[in-house]
């Protein structure tokens, strides 16, 4: 029987039409980019074709991206050089974070000494604005880090208003946008938006690239230094074919973004209707079962059964992969900083099923079927 992939948000299949826009440029352009003989300046225009197309999508100058290794490092580049460049000395973030950025702002904390507030949230994981403004008035020089949507739950954030807030309290503003790059559609001229991540292997990308979004308002220094590469903002020879991997899986998810939103969105709500019809007793962690949440995540809490501790195990064997949580707390959901964070019942089983353009509801019939074995046995 084919396995069935359920772990999107962890990573995602690369799209075939990707890996054919990789292998010329694996095989033919292999000149370094730095070089200035033919071979590098071919090399070089791959490379800024491709941030030109990068930018395109974003209503953005090409000039504002700079790539990376992916999100975590644009997440630590972006809180350890507003520190270090730009005077920051007080971080507001919430709990809920990604590591990459809560691990480094607590890092920033202790070894920097600069103020680190987190924001409440409530239980379905949304930031509480009213705290957020109350923070903000606090004064220091701010940095507000929060994210675009969780990688775990699914809620979103609602970007142009904090944008706003941080506007008016003259704070800057970075959104960890790995889960929602290349998912929804964004006009950096449209939000008040200092920096921005993402990284290629959440649509069908290659891994070990992304990029670091900085508006031409703001000026940072290199966090890894060495070469003159990415315009001296990031030092080490280009990732030239995943660059063009990046570029090429952007403009497919961006081909037809509210189409690939629609097909997504009615697998998941397909999902929650036949977990609801199967399982007495299944509810939603965070905000994941509404419409208005990441339209990949759904995070689900299975009632309790004597194979609690298996659960994981028993789809593995199956087939199907999902998550317990996210995927750092490795396929259980003992640990997860977000589960806790917005209290939900840790007694339970939970599961993240994250879905991609290639799923499709036979996977979720599948899925189910194994599920209600685990409960029927
Ligand atoms: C919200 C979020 N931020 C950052 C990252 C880290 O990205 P990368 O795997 O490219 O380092 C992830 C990956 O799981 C993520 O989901």
């Amino acid at each position: 029987m084919k396995n069935i992939y359920l772990d999107n948000a962890a990573t995602t299949p690369v799209d075939p039409r990707v890996v054919e826009a990789m292998i010329p440029v694996l095989s033919e352009n292999f000149g370094n980019p730095s070089s200035i003989h033919s071979d590098g300046r071919v090399a070089r225009s791959v490379i800024e074709r491709s941030r030109k197309k990068v930018a395109s999508f974003f209503n953005a100058s090409p000039s504002e991206f700079f790539f990376t290794s992916g999100g975590t490092e644009a997440d630590n580049m972006i809180l350890r050089c507003c520190v270090e460049d730009l005077g920051v000395n007080h971080i507001i973030t919430s709990g809920l974070e990604h590591h990459a950025v809560l691990h480094t702002a607590e890092e920033l904390r202790d070894e920097r000494g600069i103020k680190l507030s987190l924001v409440n949230v409530c239980n379905k994981g949304k930031i509480d604005l009213n705290h957020l403004e109350e923070l903000l008035k606090e004064g220091g020089k701010t940095l507000v880090s929060l994210m675009h949507a969780n990688n775990e739950i699914g809620t979103k954030l609602p970007l142009k208003q904090v944008g706003e807030l941080c506007k008016a309290h003259d704070a800057l503003f970075h959104s960890d946008t790995v889960q929602t790059m290349g998912h929804y559609a964004f006009d950096f001229q449209d939000v008040n938006l200092h920096f921005a991540t993402c990284a290629a292997h959440k649509f069908h990308g290659p891994k070990g690239i992304g990029f670091l979004y900085m508006s031409s308002d703001v000026q940072l220094k290199p966090m890894i230094t060495g070469g003159a590469q990415e315009r001296n903002m990031r030092a080490g020879t280009e990732n030239i074919y995943g660059i063009v991997g990046l570029a090429k899986a952007l403009e497919l998810a961006y081909e037809d973004v509210e189409g690939h939103q629609q097909s997504i969105q009615s697998v998941k709500s397909y999902m929650i209707e036949r977990l609801k019809e199967a399982i007495p007793g299944v509810s939603f962690n965070g905000d994941s079962e509404s419409t208005d949440s990441l339209y990949t995540v759904l995070n689900v809490c299975f009632p309790s059964s004597d194979v609690d501790e298996m659960f994981l195990y028993h789809l593995d064997i199956e087939g199907i992969s999902v998550s317990g949580g996210s995927a750092c707390s490795s396929g259980s959901n003992i640990g997860s900083h977000v589960l806790r964070g917005v209290n939900a019942p840790m007694d339970r089983p939970s599961v993240r099923f994250s879905f991609g353009r290639f799923n499709t509801k036979a996977d979720v019939d599948r899925t189910v079927e194994v599920l209600s074995n685990i409960y029927n046995k």
